[in-house]
């Protein structure tokens, strides 16, 4: 018999304040899939966002309309927008970096788009050919044009913790490029640990820096196996809104440290067992990302995965 089958993970709530739902915002399409050596179909990719959507999830994350010579994984951004059957009460968030995303993001009839910021002067150059303060200067136009068109506009901030080649990233300036990204007019802010390195005091120092600010996302890559402790960290300090992706994929082509995301599997039998809600079939989900492995032709690296799916 299976642990599922035994009702388990039994459901504890938490003797700290936790919030009773969480959202998570699926991200195993764009950040797993821009990460991968070879080129996905756009039809599996297409299957994955349905299966995704079928298991309960009601954000993920699409693709990214970025340069395709930068990130030729997400090249087929269009023919994705184009083929996509998009569900009532799911949205379809995706990556914008310039006006020239923007534009291709309206034509293909997006309604959220995420921008996205890096928190360090070498990060910003190898991801987005800027300097901290030239990524402003182009994200300010994407996101003056998206809102008027009534787009709703996410800001990430990457090495928000630390950074492969500048080191320990003090959170007082990590929070001065997340107010600059809300002073621009994005709705919600996300705390990305782009490579992975961040424990849970981190966390709390960081969100500290945010009092006041409700709009709080985390995105934490799970290289060295703290995304969890982290995420519950977040929780603790109010956050509801997790960023994972199915399976564990990801990674950032720009970051070679960057592992896979946390795993939606594990985020998902965490809040199961802690009695919070995210509306999410755990094991629809579970054959999803199994059924993904095998188009990837590698295991999932998730623990519950592997766990459940024998
Ligand atoms: P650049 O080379 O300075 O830009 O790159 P450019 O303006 O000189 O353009 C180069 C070529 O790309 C030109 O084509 C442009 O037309 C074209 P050419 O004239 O040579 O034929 N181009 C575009 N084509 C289509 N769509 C576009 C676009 N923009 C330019 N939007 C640029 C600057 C920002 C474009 C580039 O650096 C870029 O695309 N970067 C994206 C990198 C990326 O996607 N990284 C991964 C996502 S971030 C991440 O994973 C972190 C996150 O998960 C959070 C976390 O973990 O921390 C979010
Ligand atoms: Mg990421």
């Amino acid at each position: 018999m299976g642990t599922r089958e035994l009702g388990l993970p039994e459901k504890v709530p938490s003797v700290y304040s936790l919030p009773e739902r969480v959202t998570i915002w699926e991200v195993g399409p764009r950040d797993g899939l821009q990460n991968e050596k070879s080129i996905v179909p756009v039809e599996v990719k297409l299957e994955f966002l349905a299966r995704l959507a079928d298991s309960g999830l009601t954000t993920l994350e699409a693709t990214s309309f970025v340069s395709p010579k930068w990130v030729p994984q997400l090249a087929d951004a269009e023919q994705l927008l184009a083929g996509l059957d998009q569900r009532e009460g799911v949205r379809y968030p995706v990556l914008v970096p310039n006006e020239r995303g923007l534009d291709r993001a309206l034509e293909a009839g997006v309604s959220h788009i995420a921008i996205f910021a890096s928190a360090t002067e070498t990060f910003a150059k190898k991801n987005l050919n800027s300097t901290v303060d030239e990524q402003f200067a182009m994200f300010e136009p994407v996101v003056t044009r998206a809102r008027a068109a009534g787009l709703d506009v996410r800001g990430y901030v990457s090495m928000c913790f630390g950074d492969p080649w500048e080191g320990a990233v003090p959170a007082a300036q990590v929070a001065g490029v997340g107010k600059r990204l809300l002073d621009l007019g994005c709705s919600q802010l996300s705390l990305g640990d782009t490579i992975g390195v961040a424990t849970a005091g981190q966390v709390e120092t960081l969100i500290g820096e945010f009092a006041g600010v409700d709009a709080l996302a985390v995105h934490f890559h799970d290289t060295y196996g703290q995304a969890l402790a982290n995420t519950l960290a977040a929780l603790r300090c109010g956050v509801s809104t997790v960023d994972s992706s199915a399976g564990g994929l990801g990674g950032c082509p720009y970051a070679e440290s960057a592992t896979g995301n946390l795993a939606t599997e594990d985020l998902v039998w965490m809040l199961d067992g802690l009695g919070v809600e995210t509306g999410v079939d755990l094991d629809a989900l579970v054959a999803t990302s199994k059924w993904m492995a095998g188009k990837l032709g590698r295991p999932s690296p998730s623990r519950v995965v592997n766990a459940l799916a024998g």
